[in-house]
C-alpha cells in the first residue's frame, strides 16, 4: 500500500496531509514552496527500518509520540518508516522481540535508523540497565554502531538528563558518551517535542541528509534560537512587567516570568513556535517559567528553578548556543547581559527585583 492510501485509510485527509507538509516546511525554516517537495518525497519514501531503544527513562518521549487523540501524520510517518523494535508498543515480547531487533541490525546494516530514549548507565560495567541479558552500553554499541544514523530523543538520551543529576549514581550518559564516533542527532527536551523528531525524519526523507546541527548535536532549525526570542511574554519583559508572586496581578495578566525563575533567556528550543500536544500550549503559555529542560545537565545547572537567572549571557535575536558558548569566554558578555536585564528590570525598580530572589 502506498503512503497516500495508508494515510487515507487511517483517517487523515489529503487536506490535512498538505497542511502537515506546509507545517514541516515551516518547522525546518524552509520557504512554503518546499511543502510540495516534502509531500512528493514522503509519497515516494522507501521503507527505512527503525529501531527505538529505551533505557533509563520514564517513556515520556514515547508518550509525546503517542499522545495524539487521533493518528497524526507524524505517527504514521514513523509507522511507515517501519518501527521494527519498540519495547513499549511492539506486539512481540521476549526472544521474539529480540529477534526483530537482531534481524534488522543484521539485514539492514548501515541502512536503518536508531532512536534512543533514556540515558545509558556506564558505571560498574553498565550493570544498572540490562535488557535481554545485555547491558545498555553493549546494545548501544551494537545497534547505533551499525545504524545509518541515531536520533537521541529527550534530555536523558542526549545528555544523561535526570538520571545523570548529581550525584549520578549509575554514571548515566547520553548516546555520544558511549559511542562518540556515531552519527547522532540530539533532540533534547523533557520530553522531546515530537514535531522536532518528525521534522528531522522528514528532512532525511526529503533531502537524503540530516539537518544542520549546532555544537551540541541539536538541529539548528529547532534549537537555533532562544525561548526568550520568541516568547509571547517578551513584550512584558521589555516593558519591565514581571510576575512577582504566583497568582498576583501580573501572573493573571500574563506578564513575564523572569523574576519567577524562567530560564527562557538561556534555553535554546522552539517551544514558543511549535508548542506541545499538537500546538496546544507550552510551559510559559500555561503560566510556568521555562526550566531549561533541553539544555545539558539542566537539573543541576538550571536549579534552583524558581530563582531568577543572575545574568543573561549574550542579548539579542542574533545569538545562538554556539555564539553564547564563545561569548562566555569574553568578559564583555557579562557587561552586555547585565545591561540588558538591568535595563528591563530598572523600569520596575530595584526594590521589587530583590523580593523575588
Ligand atoms: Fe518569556 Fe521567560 Fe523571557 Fe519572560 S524571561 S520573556 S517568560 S522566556
Ligand atoms: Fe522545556 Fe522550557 Fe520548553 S522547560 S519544554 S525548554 S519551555
Amino acid at each position: 500500500m502506498d503512503f497516500s492510501s495508508e494515510i487515507e485509510k487511517r483517517g487523515v485527509s489529503r487536506r490535512d496531509f498538505v497542511k502537515f507538509c506546509t507545517a514541516m516546511a515551516a518547522a525546518l525554516a524552509l520557504p512554503s514552496t518546499f511543502a510540495s517537495k516534502i509531500a512528493e518525497a514522503l509519497e515516494k519514501a522507501q521503507r527505512t527500518p527503525l529501531i527505538w531503544l529505551e533505557f533509563q527513562d520514564c517513556a515520556g518521549d514515547t508518550e509525546a509520540l503517542l499522545r495524539a487523540t487521533k493518528p497524526t501524520v507524524a505517527e504514521i510517518i514513523l509507522d511507515v518508516l517501519s518501527v521494527d523494535y519498540h519495547e513499549t508498543i511492539m506486539a512481540p515480547a521476549g526472544h521474539m522481540a529480540e529477534k526483530s531487533k537482531n534481524d534488522t541490525v543484521k539485514n539492514f546494516r548501515g541502512k536503518y535508523i536508531a532512536v534512543v530514549e533514556g540515558s545509558i548507565p556506564v558505571k560498574d560495567g553498565g550493570i544498572y540497565c540490562c535488557i535481554g541479558g545485555k547491558s545498555a552500553v553493549d546494545i548501544i554499541k551494537e545497534v547505533c554502531g551499525s545504524a545509518l544514523a541515531t536520533i537521541a530523543v529527550g534530555t536523558c538520551a542526549t545528555y544523561g538528563g535526570i538520571p545523570a543529576a548529581d550525584p549520578n549514581p549509575t554514571g548515566a550518559v547520553g548516546v555520544k558518551g558511549v559511542i562518540p564516533t556515531a552519527t547522532v542527532v540530539n533532540i533534547p527536551g523533557c520530553p522531546m517535542n515530537v514535531e522536532n523528531l518528525t521534522a528531522t525524519v522528514v528532512h532525511f526523507l526529503t533531502f537524503g541528509s540530516l539537518p544542520n546541527l549546532d555544537s551540541l548535536g541539536r538541529p539548528l532549525f529547532a534549537f537555533g534560537e532562544r525561548i526568550h526570542d520568541h516568547c509571547g511574554r517578551r513584550a512584558h519583559f521589555d516593558a519591565g512587567q514581571f510576575v512577582r508572586r504566583w497568582g498576583d496581578e501580573g501572573h493573571r495578566n500574563g506578564w513575564c516570568l523572569y523574576e519567577m525563575g524562567c530560564k527562557g533567556p538561556e534555553t535554546f528550543h522552539n517551544c514558543p513556535v511549535v508548542k506541545y500536544n499538537e500546538g496546544t500550549s507550552w510551559p510559559v503559555q500555561a503560566g510556568h517559567g521555562c526550566l531549561g529542560c533541553s539544555e545539558p545537565m539542566f537539573w543541576d545547572k538550571m536549579s534552583p528553578f524558581y530563582r531568577r537567572l543572575p545574568n543573561v549571557p549574550g542579548f539579542g535575536v542574533e545569538s545562538t548556543a554556539d555564539k553564547i558558548g564563545a561569548g562566555l569566554a569574553v568578559a564583555t558578555a557579562a557587561g552586555l547581559a547585565i545591561h540588558g536585564i538591568g535595563r528591563a528590570i530598572s523600569k520596575k525598580g530595584s526594590k521589587d527585583k530583590e523580593s523575588a530572589e
